[in-house]
């Protein structure tokens, strides 16, 4: 949620600066702006997308070897050109951008006017930059000082970037609960939420922590001091992704790329940790408390959104096979209702970006409760990677499409291989089906692989059904949480109402929704309930819905009652979310592009939700 980059060094700092927010795009995109300092401070800014500040800043002064830049997605005020970032102090010689919410911003805000300020936005960040301002007029303390002492006042999540026309070779980041990297490169400096805009310049990052002031200086470089002015040591690492990763590769969109790359992405999840010649899996990162796994009273799955379907399936995973109790939960729901958690509990928390604020605050609660908490994060370095006790990073490398799609099938890697090591473990299963599921799952890529055939008849598929009002997605056990997640794709990038349900759950409600107009996607995959959903068909038919049936066998009854049969290949049944979710994403994808919707950044929608 909102995307910030930093420069400070020898080069001319505005491209960089643009090419970082165009990297950070899919964080947010209703307002973006700049402020360089080049003897003066410029600060450039207006509503819409990255594109429309190249536009707008087209014969502006664009000099600088110092600068910040914002791409927003709105929290206080709505997007316009005056809310858009950065914001400055009342004096006007400091600059801002923030991402995250301020939620005593109202208190400040009264008081700050009371003393005299006058503010031009609706912000919660224009208050932010005016208590600094302030505080750096009347104490007479260096930048970072009055930043640090600022953050004392202020509740809530934010990362900023703050520079001031006093200091033409300064920069002073901070966070709390919002992602801060800084890129080390040769006398230079680069900031910015995640490390995308960073990963062409230079592999070293410090990643700063929660209540941190990072103060960049070109004489004396980075120097990291906690909210309590301790000094910190920076903690250098090494980026592990590379450019490639980060372009659309010949796509049209960064969606249909990563579609397309589960193949691989799942085999990158598994690889080291599916061993199918010693019949072992092995999770490097849980290792030390897998113990804590097995002998578990229950499991609790913490996550939001597509994360929290892949939650769904992992319940269905270590029920099934490893006999553990889970409990999943919406981290939102979770950390507000007072929840029992016991020291024998394991919390699994999922997140692609690993900087959910709900869950963030639900592991948080956890901790404090005792339980052990696990990660299941796609983001290398994230905070929730970070505060967990251990985890497991699902690889799928990084994805920009708004709408989830690798990421979930690694994430549902990831929860197999932990509950089929469960179920080993704990002698759930015979070691006959442990072997068989260790092949299954080791032969999903390949499946994968051939899934992604039918991308050309659900394109058919999707034109005839683009100008449909709603959908509806039915599934049963481990299907359920696919005709959700199915469901979810499509209102994501169509903006089309969609519902998932148990396909048996049907009668007791969205049956009443059924005529001649009505979509409805059925996956019948399952080997053990096959029958039941043939007949949920039925019923369906019988009020005159269009049944678009996923099957895995050729099948002459479905074949017979349903609209449009699309095939995959067969997979046992805890494995089949990864394949079926596949034909789910096209649809939505075809659906979406048929209907002009902006694919990779669907409107109102930011990819991390930094904010409650
Ligand atoms: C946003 C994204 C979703 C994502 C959800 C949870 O809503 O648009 O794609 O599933 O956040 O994000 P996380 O990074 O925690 O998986």
């Amino acid at each position: 949620m909102c995307g910030i980059v930093g420069y400070i060094g020898k080069k001319e700092a505005f491209p960089i600066i643009i090419k970082g927010l165009q990297r950070l795009e899919y964080r947010g995109y209703d307002s973006a702006g700049v402020a360089l300092l080049n003897g003066e401070l410029q600060i450039h800014k207006c509503k819409g997308k990255v594109q429309d500040l190249l536009n707008y800043t087209k014969d502006k002064n664009l000099h600088g070897y110092i600068g910040i830049g914002h791409t927003r997605w709105a929290t206080h005020g709505e997007p316009n050109d005056v809310n858009a970032h950065p914001h400055v102090s009342e004096v006007g010689n400091l600059a801002i951008i923030h991402n995250g919410i301020i939620e005593n911003y109202a208190t400040l805000k009264e008081e700050l006017i009371q003393r005299g300020h006058t503010f031009e936005s609706d912000t919660d960040t224009e208050v932010f930059v005016h208590l600094i301002g302030e505080i750096k007029e009347k104490q007479n303390v260096p930048l970072e000082e009055a930043v640090r002492m600022a953050m004392q006042h202020v509740v809530g999540a934010y990362a900023i970037l703050v520079i001031s026309y006093d200091h033409p070779r300064k920069m002073v980041a901070a966070r709390k609960s919002s992602p801060l990297v800084v890129g080390i490169g040769d006398g230079e400096y680069y900031l910015a939420s995640d490390a995308t805009p960073i990963v062409e310049y230079t592999r070293n990052v410090v990643y700063l922590n929660d209540e941190e002031i990072a103060c960049i200086d070109l004489e004396n470089g980075l120097s990291i001091k906690s909210i309590e002015n301790e000094v910190r040591t920076p903690f250098v690492e090494e980026l592990e992704m590379n450019l490639e990763m980060l372009e659309k590769g010949g796509y049209e969109h960064f969606m249909l790329k990563e579609i397309n790359e589960q193949a691989r992405s799942i085999k990158d999840s598994m690889r080291g940790r599916l061993r199918l010649e010693d019949k072992e899996i092995m999770l490097g990162g849980i290792k030390d408390y897998e113990d804590k796994i097995f002998n578990a009273d229950r499991i609790l799955i913490v996550a939001c959104g597509t994360s929290w379907h892949a939650g769904l399936v992992g319940e269905y995973l270590f029920e099934d096979l490893a006999r553990i109790p889970v409990e999943v939960e919406y981290a939102s729901e979770f950390r507000y209702r007072n929840p029992i958690i016991n020291k024998n509990d394991v919390v699994i928390a999922i997140s692609q970006s690993g900087e959910t604020a709900d869950t963030l605050a639900a592991i948080r609660l956890a901790k404090e409760k005792g339980a052990t908490v696990l990660g299941i994060c796609n983001v290398v370095g994230s905070s929730i990677a970070r505060i967990t006790d251990a985890g497991a990073y699902t690889h799928a490398g990084p994805e920009i499409g708004v709408a989830s799609t690798k990421a979930f099938t690694a994430q549902l890697t990831i929860l197999s291989l932990m509950a089929l090591r469960a179920a080993k473990q704990r002698q759930t299963i015979s070691e006959e089906r442990y072997e068989f599921l260790l092949k299954e799952l080791d032969r999903v890529p390949e499946a994968i692989e051939q899934v992604m055939k039918c991308e050309a008849q659900v394109k058919e598929i999707a034109a005839v059904f683009k100008d449909a009002r709603n959908f509806l997605y039915l599934g049963r056990g481990y299907n359920f949480p696919v005709a959700l997640e199915g469901a979810l794709k499509l209102k994501e990038i169509s903006y089309i109402h969609a519902e998932g349900y148990p396909a048996a759950e049907m009668k007791h409600g969205p049956i009443a929704l059924i005529d001649e107009e009505m979509p409805i996607v059925v996956l019948a995959t399952n080997q053990h309930a096959y029958e039941k959903i043939v007949s949920n068909i039925q019923e369906v038919k019988a009020r005159k819905g269009k049944v678009i049936a996923v099957t895995s066998k050729q099948d002459e009854e479905i074949s017979k009652i349903a609209d449009y049969v699309i095939e995959i290949p067969p997979i046992a049944d805890p494995f089949t979310p990864m394949v079926t979710t596949v034909p789910l994403q096209f649809l939505s994808y075809h659906i979406a592009l048929m209907r002009d919707c902006n694919v990779d950044q669907p409107r109102n929608l930011a990819k991390s939700v930094t904010v409650e």
